[in-house]
């Protein structure tokens, strides 16, 4: 088993009943009891025919056995189970017996937990062999449920987003999230109970991202070049990679008073993390989508930014005056080719396809490297961010007077950022 007992201890109520139903294959009742739980064993006949209705359990331990426990009365049991647990009581056990013995059971507690108003609001199973263990916990709506303390809601979702890599950072996100707190805070009070409000939050948050919805979408905000940008789902998710373009920027031009002009701005991240380190600089930015411009446009006001930001709704250099004598163009288009789509991450699904796909992949570079001379000063530079393996077809779009100035490989390996400079 991978789930540690530490954890299993850790989501046990502190006090109340503990009932065993069939032959008991536990070995840690001691420590149950230890904790303060009284137990009590029950067979399965005994709990489908003569068990008292009204029983009420803080945690429900099932052992079921293909030999002892047929499934003919499983949805009797089932329903029987439900009507005992105490909402926000846990329920956890051990199934033993074929992949279909072990199917129909889970198959069954889903199908009927669904039904019930309140679900097993959250669910961890693991198998091996022909035993699978699981740990869920019973409806949590009612007034008089269980609380769930800081500790225990962290362990949840961990167990929740146990497919993710980073699952114990995420869970600890997803609730600062939803507590609106911060890291030290939630250390510092781990054994604080969530209110119902909160606790349906945080549930709600890690659902989303088990269907693996971004992270930066569920809580609205991303960190970029040490600033906070505001993103939700119709931009793009700012990347480190595209850090490197900002970085580039602002060691090779310091301190310079230009004007820079960004298309396919986004949140507005490249020209808005520029303008915050860069106080004598000012940028104009163009996106074709409405609701890009209006996730730009409030970053720029909550960094205090609007006065040297001036954003246009539009495609790509049609909102600019022709001739336009920007220092700088900077520009992350979409680059992803129609076919290699379907292979990106789930998460990038969720992405607007208007920020990432660009017909074989390279259709805005040949629009941008077309079109900027009329938008650049003489000697200006065209900043692009390009996907894996790009760099030399870009390099064979660029027309006559563009020349290749600096090439900057991100920290995969992988040529990112291309420097061009026009000089005609
Ligand atoms: C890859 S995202 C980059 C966003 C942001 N610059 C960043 O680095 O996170 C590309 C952006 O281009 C915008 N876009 C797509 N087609 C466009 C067009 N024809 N003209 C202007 N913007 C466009 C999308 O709406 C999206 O915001």
């Amino acid at each position: 088993m991978s789930i540690s007992l530490h954890k299993i201890l850790s989501l046990l109520p502190s006090q109340g009943k503990m009932v065993f139903l069939g032959e008991c294959l536990d070995e840690n009742i001691s420590l149950y009891k230890q904790r303060g739980l009284q137990t009590q064993f029950l067979d399965f006949k005994e709990f489908l025919y003569f068990a008292d209705n009204s029983i009420s359990v803080e945690v429900f331990s099932i052992q079921m056995t293909e030999q002892e426990n047929s499934l003919e009365n499983l949805d009797i049991l089932i329903q029987k189970i439900f009507q005992s647990g105490l909402p926000g009581g846990l329920l956890m056990g051990k199934v033993q017996g074929s992949p279909e013995y072990c199917k129909e059971f889970f198959l069954s507690l889903e199908s009927y937990s669904k039904k019930r108003e309140g679900r097993l609001n959250y669910f961890y199973r693991e198998s091996e062999d022909n035993l699978s263990f699981f740990l869920a916990r019973f409806p949590s709506k009612s007034k008089k449920s269980i609380p769930l303390s800081i500790n225990q809601a962290l362990i949840w979702g961990e167990l929740i987003l146990e497919k993710l890599e980073d699952k114990r950072l995420e869970s600890e996100l997803l609730l600062e999230y939803t507590l609106k707190t911060d890291k030290t805070s939630l250390f510092c009070h781990r054994e604080r109970l969530l209110s119902k409000d909160e606790e349906s939050k945080f549930l709600d948050a890690l659902k989303k991202r088990e269907e693996r919805y971004p992270l930066s979408y569920i809580t609205e905000h991303r960190g970029f070049m040490g600033l906070d940008f505001f993103v939700s789902p119709s931009v793009l998710i700012p990347r480190p990679e595209t850090e490197l373009l900002v970085e580039y920027l602002m060691e090779n031009f310091p301190e310079k008073s230009f004007h820079g002009l960004d298309i396919c701005t986004g949140s507005g991240c490249i020209p808005l993390s520029i303008l915050h380190h860069m106080p004598l600089a000012t940028f104009s930015g163009s996106d074709i989508s409405p609701e890009a411009c209006e996730v730009a446009a409030k970053n720029a006001a909550q960094l205090g930014l609007q006065s040297r930001f001036h954003l246009f709704q539009g495609d790509l250099f049609a909102p600019f005056p022709k001739p336009s004598h920007f220092d700088f163009i900077t520009s992350n288009p979409p680059y992803i080719s129609q076919e290699s789509y379907s292979q990106l991450m789930p998460e990038v699904k969720f992405e607007p396809s208007l920020a990432l796909i660009a017909g074989d992949g390279l259709d805005f570079y040949r629009r941008i490297l077309d079109e900027s001379h009329h938008y650049l000063a003489p000697g200006g530079f065209l900043l692009m961010e390009m996907g894996q393996g790009q760099r030399v077809s870009i390099e064979k779009c660029a027309p006559q007077h563009w020349t290749t100035q600096d090439v900057i490989v991100d920290y995969g390996g992988i040529d990112r950022i291309i420097v061009f400079r026009y000089s005609p």
